[in-house]
C-alpha cells in the first residue's frame, strides 16, 4: 500500500428530520448566507425548514447557483458576503451549490483574482469562511470532501480545486429531501458515485485489501439499489443507502493509499463545458471506452472487478474483461443513462475540438500512469462514438 495521510473534519448528521439540528450546528452569533440553486429547495419546503431552524440569526440568501456552477454567478455571492460582512455560509442543494459555496468561502478573503484559485488547483488558498451544507441530491460526495469544480463561462473552462480549508464543517444528510428529485437526477447520482469509486479502485493492485473490499462493496450496493431507487422512489431505506454510499464514494477513505485515475472526469468535464451534457452522463460516455483502451494497464484490476463485482468467472481473460466492461455500460443504460456520444447528437467532428480543450487545460498526461495523452484521449473518444 502507498503512504498516505487521511484527515476528514466534516461532521455528518444523518437521517430524516435532522434539519432542525442547524439550530445548534450554526454558531448563534453567525451572520449567515444561505446559498441555493434554482427553485427546488424553495418548492419542496427545504428552505422553509432551514429558515425556521436558523431562528433569530441574521440570515441573507443567494439563489440561482446553476448546475455546473459558474465563476460569473458566484462572484456576485462573493460581493454580497464582503458588502454585508457575512461570516458563515450554508449551502442548501446538490453538488453544484456545495461546490459553489466552497469557491465563495475561499474567494471572499483571497488576495488576488479568485479565478487564480482554480488555476492553482487550490494551492494558493490560505483560509476560507466556515460553512455547512444541507444535501438534497446524493451524487458528488462534495458534502464530505474538500474538492470543488467551477466553470468559467467566458473562457469555456471547467476546472477543479482542492483545499483542506474547504471541507464543510458539517453536512446534514436527510434522505427524505431526495424524494422530489426527478428520476434523471437519481440515475445521474448513481452513475456519478459509481464512477467515483471506479476511479479510485480500477487502476493497478497495490495490496490495499480494505480499500478494494470497501470499493467492491460500495459498487455492489449501487448495482443493487440503483434500479430500486428508480422503481420504488419512496423507499426510505433505499434512499438512505444511496445517500450514504454516494458520500462514502468520495470522502477520501477508499482512495487513501491507492493509485487514482481521474481521466474519465477530466475528459467528461470537457464534454459538459462544450456541449452542456450533464456531469454523470459524460462519465457514462467516457468510462466504458476508457476501460477498453486502457485494458492492458488495468488488466489485473479489471479481472478482479469482473470476478468480485460481477461474478464473471467463465471465458478467457480477454472475454472476462470484455464482459465486465459491457456489464458496466449496460448498468448505466438500465438506469436510462446513455453511453454513446451519438446518443447525445455528437459525431466524429466533435473530437478535435474536445482534444484542443484538453490541451488548453493541461490535460495531456492523465490517468494513474499519466500516460493518457492526447492520442490516447482521441482513441477513448473515438471508442465512445
Ligand atoms: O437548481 P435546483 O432548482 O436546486 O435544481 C437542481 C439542479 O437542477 C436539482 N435538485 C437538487 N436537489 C433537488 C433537485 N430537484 C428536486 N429535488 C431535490 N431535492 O438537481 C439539478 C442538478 O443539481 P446539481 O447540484 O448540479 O447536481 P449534482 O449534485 O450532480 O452536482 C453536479 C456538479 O458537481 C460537480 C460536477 O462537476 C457538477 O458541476 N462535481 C463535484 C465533485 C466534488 N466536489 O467532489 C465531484 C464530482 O465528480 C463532480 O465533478
Ligand atoms: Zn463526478
Amino acid at each position: 500500500m502507498q503512504n498516505f495521510e487521511f484527515h476528514n473534519p466534516t461532521k455528518i448528521v444523518f437521517g430524516s428530520a435532522t434539519i432542525p439540528r442547524l439550530a445548534d450546528l450554526v454558531p448563534g452569533d453567525a451572520r449567515v448566507l444561505i446559498l441555493c440553486g434554482g427553485a427546488s429547495a424553495e418548492k419542496n419546503g427545504t428552505l422553509a425548514e432551514v429558515r425556521t431552524a436558523l431562528g433569530e440569526r441574521l440570515v441573507q440568501e443567494f439563489g440561482g447557483i446553476e448546475p455546473n456552477p459558474t465563476y460569473e454567478t458566484l462572484m456576485h455571492a462573493v460581493e454580497q458576503v464582503r458588502r454585508e460582512k457575512l461570516d458563515f455560509l450554508l449551502a442548501v442543494g446538490g453538488g453544484s451549490v456545495i461546490d459553489g459555496s466552497k469557491f465563495v468561502a475561499a474567494a471572499v478573503n483571497f488576495p488576488a483574482d479568485p479565478w487564480e484559485i482554480l488555476l492553482s488547483h487550490g494551492q494558493q488558498v490560505a483560509s476560507a469562511l466556515p460553512f455547512g451544507t444541507v444535501l438534497t441530491l446524493p451524487a458528488t460526495g462534495s458534502e464530505m470532501n474538500s474538492g470543488s469544480v467551477i466553470t468559467r463561462r467566458a473562457t469555456q473552462a471547467k476546472l477543479a480545486f482542492m483545499s483542506p480549508h474547504v471541507f464543510p464543517q458539517f453536512s446534514i444528510l436527510d434522505p427524505t429531501r431526495t424524494y422530489t428529485l426527478p428520476p434523471q437526477q437519481i440515475a445521474n447520482g448513481v452513475v456519478d458515485a459509481y464512477v467515483h469509486i471506479i476511479e479510485q479502485y480500477l487502476t493497478y493492485p497495490v495490496g490495499g485489501m480494505a480499500q478494494d473490499r470497501f470499493a467492491e462493496g460500495l459498487l455492489q450496493t449501487l448495482i443493487e439499489i440503483g434500479p430500486q431507487a428508480l422503481a420504488t422512489p419512496d423507499d426510505a431505506d433505499v434512499r438512505a443507502n444511496l445517500m450514504w454510499v454516494a458520500t462514502l464514494a468520495l470522502n477520501g477513505l477508499i482512495g487513501s493509499g491507492v493509485p487514482q485515475d481521474w481521466a474519465t472526469h477530466m475528459i467528461g468535464h470537457e464534454l459538459t463545458v462544450a456541449h452542456g451534457i450533464e456531469h454523470a452522463r459524460t462519465l457514462a460516455i467516457v468510462l466504458p471506452s476508457l476501460l477498453n483502451v486502457q485494458r492492458a494497464d488495468k488488466r489485473a484490476k479489471l479481472l478482479q472487478y469482473a470476478a468480485r463485482v460481477w461474478q464473471i468467472t467463465s471465458g478467457d481473460e480477454e472475454q472476462r474483461i470484455d464482459e465486465a466492461i459491457n456489464r458496466t455500460a449496460q448498468f448505466f443504460e438500465s438506469l436510462g443513462v446513455k453511453t454513446r456520444l451519438a446518443d447525445y447528437g455528437l459525431a466524429r467532428a466533435a473530437i478535435d475540438p474536445l482534444l484542443a480543450q484538453l490541451e488548453a487545460h493541461g490535460m495531456t498526461a492523465i490517468g494513474e500512469h499519466q500516460n493518457i495523452d492526447l492520442p490516447v484521449s482521441r482513441k477513448i473518444l473515438e471508442g465512445a462514438l
